[in-house]
């Protein structure tokens, strides 16, 4: 392994039995005015992965604008655990807030505390067992439309499978049967316009009345009329209908009495339908795509299947068992994981691995880039569920594992995303093996999430008891 600034300089050993964090540098091919600009918009995961290589913490150039980059999950951790002077904001934020709202992902610390308490009782355990049961109905629904030979777009199917579990676990059918359907019309027009304007160097373009920019309007305007109307439904049957939504509309906290406003709401709505789907559903595509590529991994999960599931398809019950399929999603977060960078900003003057830090400085991480740090996975670039083991598991030094974040902003649904994630394919490797199409090659798209671009997929059929000892087709 080449020698790194930071194998280098840091021989102090951490908590963590890492070399404690302590290089900084600025990142190499800085162009003048530029910056590092072309790298991070042309190959942004080829950029940042390179990073760590040369510090701890590594600063970029956006222009005229620094932004630094914590490489080391001593620094990541210590950025998640101060959500005030590492908070939420900066241009990326403004941009955003406007198109989704002030919801619990984009508010900011002081008003994230109040949000965070009134949304976290919808995704208590004790509902868990309602959603999971919504997700095996709708796995079911999309196994049972697959026709042996017949391509089918996996990568779409992924995203209509986890928009209509969001919305149905959101809304109950007795309040927002009709709200499925529009929901699913509109968020995937209005996620692609929300990246498009995210990403855009000046606001103009997405102001002129384009058919797309008009679709993205109406497409927006629909969803906030449906979401409302819903709200307004569910205000009136005044019932704990066992969905999200019911409990949103009955929050009130316990310390200052206060209850979240129709609006308020609608914001808490509109970012579990963005923030809960297209991850999920990317994190699940992935997996098939390495599934496919890792007939020793397939067989494994076929056998796991077909042990506890004995031919049947998986139930809330099951997930405490589906040991292997969590450890299979486990790594695939590893190294791909959804939300590939994340941004902070600080809030008042301090100091990180020894750089002084302006307010209005934002400070990068990467759950991608950590997990594929020689210095936290040994070999990290191969594909191996059995590093989850709990033996293996316990030497990962802490920070360099985020797929979910850490501290107060960890991601309130991450064992909604992950039920879900082991659900399907427990429900899947009892009955199909998925085959890419001849000729689909397939590159990391990193956009909002980190998707895989179009996933063509042929599905055969499993015979029940393929696996150990059987006879496989
Ligand atoms: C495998 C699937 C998922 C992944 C990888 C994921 C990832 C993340 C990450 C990394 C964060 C923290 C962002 C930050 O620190 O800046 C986050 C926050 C969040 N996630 Fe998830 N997420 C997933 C599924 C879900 C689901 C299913 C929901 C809801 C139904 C959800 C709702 C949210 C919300 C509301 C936040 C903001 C939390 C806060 O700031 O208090 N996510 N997610």
């Amino acid at each position: 392994m080449a020698e790194t600034a930071r194998m280098r300089s840091s021989t102090r050993l951490s908590s963590t039995g890492m070399a404690a964090p302590s290089t900084k540098t600025v990142a190499p091919g800085r162009l003048p005015v530029l910056g590092h600009a072309i790298p991070l918009r042309r190959r942004p995961l080829e950029f940042l992965a390179a990073l760590p290589a040369h510090g701890d913490l590594v600063e970029i150039r956006l222009g005229p604008q620094r932004a630094y980059l914590a490489c080391h999950p001593e620094l990541v951790r210590h950025v998640l655990l101060d959500p005030r002077t590492y908070d939420k904001g900066g241009p990326l934020f403004d941009k955003v807030r406007p198109l989704v709202g002030n919801g619990l992902f984009t508010s900011a610390w002081a008003e994230h505390r109040l949000q965070r308490r009134l949304v976290q009782p919808a995704f208590h355990s004790s509902r868990t067992a309602s959603y999971a049961a919504v997700m095996c109905e709708e796995i079911d629904a999309v196994l049972g439309s697959w026709q042996e030979g017949r391509a089918i777009d996996l990568g779409a199917t992924l995203h209509a499978l986890t928009v209509r579990v969001t919305t149905r676990t959101l809304f109950s059918t007795t309040i927002g049967g009709r709200a499925v359907a529009d929901v699913q019309q509109c968020l995937p027009i209005i996620l692609r316009g929300i990246y498009r304007r995210m990403t855009a160097p000046v606001g103009l373009l997405e102001r002129v009345p384009t058919p797309e920019n008009r679709r993205f309007e109406q497409a927006r305007t629909r969803l906030r009329a449906v979401i409302d109307e819903t709200v307004q439904g569910c205000r009136l049957s005044g019932a704990d209908n066992g969905d999200l939504l019911s409990i949103l509309v009955g929050a009130q906290d316990e310390e200052s009495g206060e209850r979240f406003t129709d609006e308020e709401i609608r914001d808490q709505v509109m970012t579990l339908l963005i923030a809960g789907t297209e991850t999920t559903a990317s994190v699940l595509a992935w997996t098939f795509h390495l599934l496919s590529r890792h007939p020793e991994v397939e067989q494994q999960l076929q056998d796991e299947a077909d042990r506890i599931l004995d031919g049947r398809l998986p139930a809330f019950a099951d997930l405490p068992a589906l040991d292997y399929a969590r450890r299979v999603v486990t790594e695939t977060l590893r190294l791909y994981p959804p939300a590939w960078l994340l941004s902070r900003i600080v809030t008042v003057e301090t100091e990180l691995c020894g750089q002084k830090l302006k307010p209005g400085t934002a400070v990068l991480f990467s759950p991608y880039v950590l997990g594929r740090d020689p210095d936290s996975f040994s070999d990290p670039d191969r594909f191996d569920p059995d590093r989850w083991l709990p033996e293996r598991a316990s030497s990962v030094p802490r920070g360099a594992m985020v797929p979910f974040g850490a501290g107060s902003r960890k991601c309130v649904g991450d064992t909604f995303g992950l039920a879900e994630a082991i659900l399907a394919l427990a429900a899947v490797s009892t009955r199909w093996q998925l085959r890419p199409v001849p000729g689909t090659t397939i590159r990391p798209k990193p956009e909002a999430a980190l998707g895989t671009g179009p996933l063509r997929m042929l599905p055969e059929p499993r015979r029940f008891g393929a696996g150990s000892g059987g006879t496989n087709p």
